[in-house]
């Protein structure tokens, strides 16, 4: 039976009043609130045993090196990838997302090619491949979704021709919560030549990912949403990629010679890490995975599945609520609005209760334009979230509404 009480007790920040109201932070999908394992592991090194990696012969370098290597380890079995060198460590998803676009466009889009993204992208899924078309004199064409959420993936054979160069979707939209049909996606993209990228920042939380059982070629996620430190995300793509591409930044770290006529650039991933990288948080993102792996990441899902339910139950019995996203096996995820309301003014009522919820375009503005909307409030749940607290997200929009109607 999953213990959400004693999960609980893994957090300390749950653990708090906001306005004299006990804290129900749900707002997840914007960040994760992170365990004492992680937070201690992060204090020893900085305690103990900071050093900078792969540059100094002496006890803490070689400790630090160790461990970072170690976490590397980690987060490619924890993917299921073939090997450590496709792992890259990266400051986000978005830094993983500008890598690829720059790097993969440089290598394969050309004048006339073209790229597909989501409608339901995150802007960093969508802006990094504008900047990259633009520059490369290529064009942007965009997979819709319907209007229950849904991804209208059947039509990526007809977007598609000759001139397609990447194929980019989410594994979980972070407004919808729909979880696309991805191994479509992937099989109509693969059967034509073309590799896919998938975005994995919300679906790597809920449920995770086997990279080589899905077969794409780019998989990119955060570590702060994965219960792990801000400023570290992670890259995965197949090797032969990595291979090809040409790297995206110069630096230390990433070569094995240097004259002022010619470079060698160093093996994989370290082509693709120049400068010091974030080694601290690398080591605490392999903590987060540590974590992750001593639960029963079934119930862990249970459990979240089951505040979703409850959550749009309650929510969808309150007048001029409207829920966004009604697709089956969507992730733990509600986005609403209610009619004569405001988000922000809804989601600062709210606040003042104690519950924390995103409010906005939650840089997705295309799913806004969608649906005809400026913004929306949007609760997005973890494992350590109650359905006492799902009953308390009622009672703070039933509360603001009225205040504001
Ligand atoms: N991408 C983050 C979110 O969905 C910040 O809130």
């Amino acid at each position: 039976m999953f213990d959400v009480k004693k999960i609980r007790e893994e957090f300390p920040i749950l653990n708090q009043q906001i306005y004299g109201k006990p804290l129900v932070y749900l707002d997840n999908g914007a960040t994760a609130q992170k365990p004492k394992s992680v937070i201690e592991i992060i204090d020893v090194l900085h305690n103990k045993l900071n050093a900078n990696i792969h540059r100094g012969v002496h006890y803490l370098s070689e400790q630090c090196t160790e461990q970072y290597e170690q976490a590397r380890g980690r987060i490619c079995r924890f993917l299921n990838a073939a090997s450590p060198r496709e792992i890259v460590f990266t400051s986000g998803t978005t830094a993983s997302i500008n890598l690829v676009a720059y790097s993969y466009g440089q290598l394969s889009i050309n004048q006339g090619d073209n790229v597909i993204v989501s409608e339901m992208e995150h802007h960093a899924d969508i802006v990094s491949w504008q900047l990259v078309c633009a520059m490369r004199g290529a064009e942007l064409r965009v997979l819709p979704f319907e209007d229950d959420g849904r991804l209208a993936v059947e039509k990526l054979p007809q977007l598609m021709d000759e001139r397609t160069k990447i194929v980019c979707v989410t594994q979980a939209s972070n407004v919808l919560g729909t979880t696309p049909d991805l191994k479509y996606v992937i099989n109509v993209a693969h059967s034509a030549g073309v590799p896919v990228l998938v975005d994995g920042a919300q679906g790597v939380v809920h449920g995770g990912v086997d990279v080589r059982e899905l077969d794409c070629d780019f998989y990119v996620f955060s570590g702060h949403k994965l219960y792990g430190p801000t400023g570290i995300g992670v890259l995965y793509a197949k090797e032969k990629w990595l291979e090809q591409m040409p790297p995206f930044m110069g630096g230390g770290d990433m070569v094995k010679t240097v004259t002022f006529a010619h470079t060698d650039y160093a093996e994989l991933p370290l082509k693709f890490e120049a400068g010091t990288s974030n080694y601290i948080g690398a080591i605490g993102l392999g903590e987060a995975v540590n974590f992750l792996q001593g639960l029963d990441m079934t119930s862990v899902a249970e459990h979240e599945n089951r505040l979703l339910q409850l959550a749009t139950e309650k929510l969808s019995t309150i007048d001029g609520l409207r829920i966004y996203g009604n697709c089956p096996n969507k992730c733990a995820i509600v986005s609403f609005t209610v009619e004569g309301t405001h988000p922000y003014d809804l989601g600062m009522i709210m606040d003042k209760m104690g519950v924390a919820v995103r409010t906005g375009t939650h840089c997705a503005e295309p799913i806004m334009t969608h649906y005809g909307l400026t913004g929306m409030i949007r609760a997005s749940f973890a494992m350590y979230n109650t359905e006492d607290e799902i009953g308390t997200l009622y009672d703070s929009v039933v509360k603001a509404v009225s205040m504001l109607r």
